[in-house]
């Protein structure tokens, strides 16, 4: 038998209801955002995400599904491609590649989707895995670098999961400055560890050569004593980082957004500058951050793009619905009726008065006329539908049918014009006809 790859997952009704749910809910709160959709291709060229993400980081070294595609001739150079890994750099791109500082002021963009990383999977972590994902981003002129756009994203993401019904999150900010703040961050934090390093995890001693930045996200319980008398980045931030994140944190306060400063907090890609961030859940466990992002002013100049300031964020579906699984009450979608088609040659009028009921937006299983009445209605009980529409020789003549309602038992005969608005009363509950 053939499986589904290891990581990857079918989502399968009635969870994917819950899916649908979530993203109904989220694209009314975007729009009322005045966010777009944006929708950029599932693989791009490997370098996008390699000089983006981060040469050093987790993502670029180990966990991207990357091939040589070759061109149609031999002669045709093979070109490198990635599945994308997280779509900020895809946006990136698109923005450059269609001159979007162009259009007016700040790009407000978002997008769901399927993203791939090759991590170890377990619950909340998968291979591909999906998104919903925002960006602001545009011209220094327009406002984009403007702390306002940071309360902005951070105040509708709480208003998301609010309308959500999303409980006890908790928001952790940091900021991790300019790309000069971190130079001498990184040089502080080379120094410190120089002498404790050797006591420390191999991924830690790794990291204090490669990006001694990412030490202050090791989860091993023995380095957490020496990471905490780390020196703290606030400590190098210059005077308009440091400027930025006062009067963010003031924006928010004053809005009356909950949120706690995590100095440690420096994610796991090198775009950001200044503001970073994420919403944790303790439902989810180990893989407790539901969403991350940040700003990545200096992202766009270097993919070969105008300065374009901007930020985003992106939230881990998956995470999302294991959060929602218990709280969210889905009623499931059942057929309001099941049309049965009774002996020899009534699958076509049977089609026929479904295909009607279905373009009233009602919901309509469908029947074959090799099905015996009993067997009609012993399907129409497994389905839950709510009513079962007989449709024979004698029914089609006369152009009545006889309706049960699965829940009363009640049997009654309906005209063809009257169909529509009798199973849509019982479907609301009140048994008229309407
Ligand atoms: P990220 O922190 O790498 O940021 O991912 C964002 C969220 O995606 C995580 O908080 C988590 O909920 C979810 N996620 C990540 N990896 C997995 C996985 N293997 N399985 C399930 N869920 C996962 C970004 O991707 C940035 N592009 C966010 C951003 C947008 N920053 C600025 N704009």
């Amino acid at each position: 038998m053939i499986k589904s790859i290891r990581g990857t997952r079918d989502l399968l009704p009635p969870e994917t209801e819950l899916w649908n749910f979530i993203e109904g809910v989220t694209r009314e709160v975007f729009r009322a955002y005045d966010f777009k959709e944006i929708r950029t291709p599932i693989f791009e060229e490997t370098q996008l995400f390699s000089r983006s993400v981060g040469e050093e980081t987790d993502i670029v070294t180990k966990e991207m599904y990357t091939w040589d595609d070759r061109g149609r001739a031999a002669s045709d150079k093979a070109q490198s491609l990635t599945l994308r890994p997280e779509n900020t750099a895809g946006v990136v791109r698109a923005y450059i590649e269609h001159k979007l500082w162009e259009r007016p002021g700040v790009q407000k963009l978002y997008y769901i989707g399927p993203q791939f990383r090759r991590e170890r999977p377990q619950k909340g972590r998968y291979r591909q895995f999906y998104q919903i994902g925002a960006e602001m981003i545009g011209p220094v002129a327009a406002g984009s670098e403007s702390p306002a756009r940071d309360a902005e994203i951070l105040e509708m993401l709480a208003t998301l999961l609010d309308r959500l019904g999303v409980e006890h999150w908790t928001l952790h900010l940091n900021s991790v400055g300019c790309a000069d703040d971190r130079a001498r961050y990184n040089d502080a934090l080379r120094q410190a560890l120089a002498d404790v390093v050797d006591k420390m995890c191999p991924d830690c001693q790794r990291r204090t050569v490669t990006n001694p930045l990412r030490v202050l996200d090791c989860k091993v319980p023995e380095d957490q004593p020496i990471i905490a008398k780390l020196p703290r980045i606030a400590d190098y931030l210059d005077e308009p980082c440091r400027e930025h994140f006062a009067r963010l944190r003031q924006i928010l306060d004053g809005v009356g957004m909950r949120y706690e400063v995590n100095p440690r907090l420096v994610r796991g890609l090198d775009y950001y500058q200044r503001t970073t961030f994420e919403f944790t859940h303790g439902a989810l466990g180990a893989q407790n951050a539901i969403l991350g992002g940040g700003r990545y002013d200096g992202l766009s100049e270097s993919i070969g793009g105008p300065q374009a300031p901007g930020i985003g964020f992106a939230i881990g579906e998956d995470r999302l619905v294991l959060t929602l699984m218990e709280s969210a009450k889905m009623a499931p979608v059942l057929p309001d009726a099941y049309i049965a088609p009774l002996g020899t040659g009534m699958d076509v009028p049977a089609a026929l008065l479904a295909r009607e009921l279905r373009r009233t937006g009602l919901v309509i299983a469908l029947g074959d006329e090799s099905f015996r009445l009993k067997k009609s209605f012993e399907t129409a009980e497994k389905l839950g539908a709510r009513a079962v529409v007989i449709v024979g020789e004698n029914e089609v003549a006369a152009g009545e049918f006889a309706v049960k309602n699965l829940n009363t038992k009640q049997q009654v005969k309906i005209a063809r014009a009257d169909l529509g608005n009798h199973l849509r009363a019982a479907a609301d509950g009140s048994g008229r006809p309407g």
